[in-house]
């Protein structure tokens, strides 16, 4: 049997179901449930399907030109070489190259839009011989003049209203601003970024002449059928796609990559399985990236130290057709004060790789702008960082006068301080020197916006009590195989060994996927959600009341009714599905994850060379679901801060659009003697307002704002603003 059941989130509120668990495993830092099958390597990744099988392998032809358009594609040379099975050109391909994730990204047939596009694919037997013969390929081209600097502001043009509205304003703040006592004007500049996930985006397809089986390495399963359906021609219910293990995401795998369509479109021509696997060169060049930005910060306050006014203008870049933008004024909206307001974007048009979906888009560039002018302000006033903060906290949205759904940033600040030992920061820049180190100590705030996502889970169990959780989210190294286990644990009462969970199958209930921060809440509350119908239904087999039931160590508890799973089911399994949808609650109250990051690093006065010492975050994200794999997100996302703030720059030649430090060699992330050890508290929070859990996300959390406690720490050691990211030692000495 097979019942559904459907919570809408406003109708949820309050719910504590979980907080009456008897397992005493939520929140816990319980190990990874995948992590022997990672660390004994056989948790497969999309290229290792199909081991032993007779496969192909394809090599994509990358485009040498940034703008113009394919005359022709001569391929004689490369199908000549033995071992070669076919090579793919035409739109198709071209079409393929624009990640359908795209919102209507423009790909007009035939056109050249980024250098190092894929404009043909070759399959052949052999890896080798593709990569070889795909040098053999001649393509050629009418080239055009392409626009690759942002500064030059050639083409300038509203965004989409997506991932927010780009333009929210409120007052005047333009008199506002003529009228303020202080009055704070700087501009900021931030790169473009690659996320560079450990696995590079990579498809095994297989086509036995009715359905398309595909591997791939993707975070948003729901959609992945309709689009490779509009590629192949495929039907969609004809199509599975699976993606249970992935190396690594960060919003680059939100659309499918380039490799996911063109096996599929190699495996339904050469009738043979086809391995695409994108280089790391593929990758930088091939995929999407982190858009660059500039910003303009303008902040009025009064002598006293109150912000009257705030205004945070972006431009960002995107390529012809595509609306997306980075959002970097995301946080503006809502976390500090000011009656009058600009919030607002604009894409100035490059004819460069896609922008899109980077980890934490917006607040992760924004906050290095904003977290530093808000530095600079308190210096100005000579107030104290936090204090100044403390000053400006407001109490309900400040756009559109909403409540805050659960808000603990002055906590988070306050916490940090205390713990960071803040008070024996130095009180001017240069005065603490040891040798030829100058030490310094900065802070900033952190905020993530909250998201809550339709996503639906089942829950079978077994006739002897097993539970096992199938949906169509995805892991994207973020812990959700523990996390969904945990809560259907929790719920159920049975122990962690006695629930399986399966994901990344198109098949399951559709998911919200990983994405946004939005991936545990969302589906776990849709496993959340099936808990409840699963224990209804063992209440009305033995006649109990679902409200006051027990469950505890496999076993129903009623009164002094001890009974086992096993004598409920008699023998029969039952299937229940949860599914949770948003409702209006992200409307009526302003949901968002708080932090605040505190930093000690030490300057050298003869090479310019910053050494973080001390990197400590506090974060109140709602209820943590998993203390170990939440504190992990938050590492990872202190240690993109160290790259954002000390050495990432996704270099663009302004002459030809090519993306120049292309590999891990050139693109410089942090190593482990960039990272000190890394310090995460995370309080205690509960809100109810964001999911059944009280939980709200945190993946992205940790990544805003941290590249601007660097920095003004660099501020504080040495007397050096950075406005310019990143501080590289040009910029210090
Ligand atoms: Mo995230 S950048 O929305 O995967």
């Amino acid at each position: 049997m097979n019942t559904m059941n459907k919570h809408v989130m406003d109708e949820a509120i309050g719910e504590t179901r979980l907080d009456r668990g008897t397992q005493g495993v939520i929140g816990k830092g319980a190990p990874r449930y995948e992590g022997k099958l990672k660390v004994s390597g056989t948790a497969p990744y999309a290229y290792e399907y199909l081991a032993g099988e007779d496969v192909a392998y394809g090599f994509i032809v990358p485009a040498s030109i940034a703008k113009g358009t394919i005359r022709s594609v001569d391929a004689t040379k490369a199908e000549a070489v033995p071992g070669v099975l076919t090579v793919i050109s035409g739109d198709r391909i071209v079409r393929a190259a624009s990640q359908p994730m795209a919102p209507a990204a423009q790909t007009i047939d035939g056109e050249v839009f980024h250098y190092n596009q894929p404009v043909a694919v070759v399959i052949a037997d052999r890896f080798e011989t593709a990569r070889h013969a795909a040098k053999l390929v001649k393509v050629d081209y009418d080239a055009k003049e392409g626009r690759f600097d942002i500064a030059a502001r050639t083409t300038v043009r509203e965004p989409a209203s997506m991932p927010m509205e780009p333009n929210q304003t409120r007052g005047d703040f333009e008199s506002a601003f003529a009228k303020a006592e202080i009055q704070y004007d700087q501009t900021f500049t931030t790169p473009s970024y690659q996320a560079a996930a450990m696995e590079p985006h990579a498809t095994t397809a297989k086509w036995d002449g009715e359905r398309l089986t595909v591997w791939t390495s993707h975070q948003l399963l729901e959609t992945a059928p309709g689009q490779l359906s509009k590629h192949t021609g495929v039907d969609a219910d004809k199509i599975t796609v699976h993606s249970p293990y992935i190396g690594g995401g960060f919003g680059s795998k939100l659309g499918l990559g380039p490799d996911a369509v063109m096996a599929c479109l190699g495996t339904i021509a050469t009738g043979k399985p086809v391995k695409i696997a994108l280089t790391r060169q593929n990758v930088f060049q091939a995929t999407s990236r982190r858009g660059e930005t500039v910003q303009r910060v303008r902040i009025g306050v009064t002598k006293a130290g109150k912000i009257t006014c705030f205004a945070h203008e972006t431009d960002t870049t995107n390529s012809p057709g595509n609306g997306f933008f980075e959002p970097s004024g995301i946080s503006s909206v809502f976390l500090y004060p000011g009656e009058d307001r600009i919030v607002s974007h604009n894409i100035v048009e490059t004819d460069v790789l896609m922008a899109s979906a980077c980890r934490a888009p917006g607040e992760a560039t924004g906050m290095l702008a904003t977290e530093g002018a808000l530095d600079e302000i308190a210096e100005q006033l000579g107030l104290d960082p936090v204090e100044f903060r403390r000053m400006n906290e407001p109490e309900v949205n400040p756009q559109t006068d909403t409540p805050f759904s659960s808000r603990r940033l002055i906590d988070c600040i306050e916490e940090g301080a205390r713990r960071f030992g803040w008070s024996d920061r130095p009180k001017t820049p240069g005065s603490r020197r040891e040798g030829e180190w100058l030490i310094g100590m900065g802070m900033a705030s952190a905020s993530r916006k909250n998201d809550l996502m339709e996503s639906s889970a089942e829950i079978e169990m077994s006739p002897d009590g097993r539970a096992t959780v199938r949906t169509g989210m995805t892991d994207i190294g973020t812990g959700t195989y523990t996390i969904l286990q945990q809560i259907a644990a929790e719920m159920l009462g049975l122990p962690l060994d006695m629930v399986d969970v399966e994901l990344g199958d198109s098949r399951f209930a559709p998911s919200s996927g990983s994405g946004g921060s939005w991936g545990a809440n969302s589906a776990g509350s849709s496993v959340y959600v099936a808990s409840l119908a699963l224990i209804r239904e063992l209440a009305s087999r033995i006649d109990a009341d679902a409200e006051t039931l027990t469950l505890k160590d496999g076993h129903a508890i009623s009164g002094n009714r001890q009974i086992p799973f096993a004598d409920i089911l008699k023998g029969e399994a039952i299937s229940v599905t949860g599914k949770i949808e948003p409702g209006k609650q992200a409307e009526e109250t302003h949901q968002a994850s708080y932090g605040a990051h505190f930093c000690e690093v030490a300057v050298n006065v003869v090479t310019g060379e910053t050494r973080i010492r001390r990197l400590l975050t506090v974060g109140a994200a709602g209820r943590i679901l998993n203390e170990k794999t939440a504190t992990s997100q938050c590492y990872g996302g202190q240690i993109w801060g160290i790259g954002y703030a000390l050495e990432e720059d996704l270099v663009i030649d302004k002459r030809n659009g090519l993306i120049v430090n292309h590999d891990l060699a050139e693109y410089h992330v942090p190593v482990h003697a960039d990272v000190p050890q890394l310090d995460v508290v995370l309080l205690e929070d509960r809100d109810p307002h964001a999911s059944p859990l009280a939980g709200k996300g945190i993946g992205e959390l940790a990544i805003a704002g941290v590249g601007a406690a660097i920095t003004n720490a660099i501020y504080n050691a040495c007397g050096v603003r950075i406005r310019d990211y990143p501080a590289t030692l040009d910029k210090i000495l």
